[in-house]
């Protein structure tokens, strides 16, 4: 990357001085702390919309609230981020210079051309290493295009920002779990322990730290940790909060102990309204589906009231699964509460994602591997396992492009291991294995259920 423009870098601001200064000086504050918040996954992202409406021809919170409604990944969300990009652009010469490089970023990810937009992410850091909210938006766009392929870019990324930032909390954070998406599980801990100095409440170092623990297998002390600092995830934003219970009933799974996996996410989900965001609502059903396919037993007949509560909560988000990873945890849940009607809809926008010739994202993993996903995920769940083992193993290259982080991904490969277990494929299980416990020095509780009874 260029060299340091050490003009308007600040320690631990999120938003660069001179996009703030085009503001009404009663906005910066609310600006500023919209970015902080999202910096971190703490309460108060939520307010770039009211701060929007409050000020509706101001471009540069039109810009934030766009971003932020983009997050929301439903159809309406979708809508409302549309209406703010249009805001920003018609006032795009009152943005500064991060500001105009910022808005097709944003225009980009609204299309849907993550790909183009991480890109233009990358080109926007490199002019503008004083934003370090540009690091954030770049590891969302990857965890869209599927972190465990991307953690070296990213990695790149954080490093850029953190020498220019060396003290910023949430830039250290981003650093350490990109870390852990590479591999450099030392690295990880280290860095997310730095990140947890330089700011105690800090849920997405903690977040970093159980992944980076689950993946080397120490599950005992990542369960020590998950303890340890769970009173402060009170005090995160909610998803962010759940998504760690979240790990923390996984780190149960991979002991083995289905009973405490469900206690402790039952305890987890007492604290969680019923109106729920699209990423606590993919938690829901990656735990359920996750204990399901880890179960001794048999998968439970569908029709589960659970699932029906969850299929209704997916809603119209058929229409708007944002990665092919999201798009089989829907068809898992509509397929278990037996929701044909939606899970149609939802197969209907798939074969729309992986066929649109104007557009340059789908060739990433819609149009290989899109469909078969969502279609062996469904098999897998109505019980045909033979189908799945057929659609599932020919697309499993692309299942760490499917979306999410490299501990989501395993949905994949644990939905091919169930399916090949039923098939008796015992060396396709080894192969499984072996890949997703490779950086453990030796085999959990989990590891050895997956091996047995094949
Ligand atoms: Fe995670």
């Amino acid at each position: 990357m260029k060299a340091p423009s050490p003009q308007g870098v600040t320690r631990s601001a999120s938003l660069p001085g001179t996009f703030l200064d085009a503001l009404p000086a009663e906005q910066r504050g609310e600006a500023e702390a919209v970015a902080q918040a999202w910096m971190g996954f703490l309460p108060g992202m939520e307010r770039a919309i009211p701060a929007a409406q409050a000020c509706p021809e101001e471009p540069a919170l039109a810009l934030l609230a766009g971003l932020v409604a983009l997050l929301g990944q439903t159809p309406a969300s979708a809508a409302a981020a549309a209406r703010h990009l249009q805001v920003a652009r018609r006032r795009a010469d009152r943005l500064d210079g991060w500001g105009q490089g910022l808005l097709p970023l944003a225009e980009l990810w609204l299309a849907g051309e993550l790909g183009l937009a991480l890109r233009a992410a990358e080109q926007l850091a490199a002019a503008h290493p004083e934003a370090p909210l540009t690091l954030k938006l770049a590891e969302w766009l990857c965890y869209l295009r599927g972190q465990a392929v991307h953690g070296a870019r990213l990695l790149d990324l954080a490093l850029w920002f953190g020498h220019h930032h060396p003290h910023h909390p949430d830039v250290r954070a981003i650093e350490a779990f990109a870390h852990e998406l590479c591999g450099s599980l030392p690295a990880a801990e280290r860095c997310a322990l730095q990140a947890i100095e330089l700011r105690s409440l800090n849920p997405w170092a903690d977040h970093a730290l159980l992944h980076a623990l689950q993946r080397g297998g120490a599950v005992e002390k990542a369960l020590a940790l998950a303890e340890q600092r769970s009173p402060s995830w009170e005090q995160a934003a909610a998803p962010m909060a759940l998504h760690n219970h979240w790990h923390w009933a996984l780190l149960w799974l991979e002991a083995a102990d289905a009973p405490a996996a469900l206690r402790q996410w039952q305890q987890a989900l007492v604290a969680q309204p019923v109106e729920q965001g699209t990423g606590e609502l993919i938690d829901r059903i990656a735990l359920n589906c996750r204990l399901e396919l880890a179960a001794a037993e048999p998968l439970l007949p569908p029709f589960d009231p659970e699932w029906s509560a969850l299929a209704e909560a997916i809603g119209d988000r058929v229409l708007q699964p944002e990665a092919p990873l999201i798009a089989a945890h829907y068809g898992w849940c509509l397929a278990r509460a037996g929701c044909s009607g939606p899970l149609a809809a939802l197969r209907g926008r798939v074969k729309q994602l992986a066929h649109h010739p104007e557009a340059v994202e789908p060739a990433w993993c819609w149009q290989p591997a899109g469909l078969a996903m969502l279609d062996g995920a469904v098999a897998l769940a109505q019980g045909r396992h033979g189908d799945a083992l057929a659609l599932l193993e020919p697309a499993r290259g692309w299942f760490p492009m499917a979306g999410g982080s490299d501990a989501q991904a395993q949905i994949l490969d644990q939905m091919l291991l169930v399916a090949a277990r039923a098939c008796g494929r015992r060396p396709l299980v080894e192969q499984l294995v072996g890949r997703l416990r490779a950086d453990r020095p030796q085999l959990t509780p989990l590891d050895r259920h997956w091996l047995s009874c094949c």
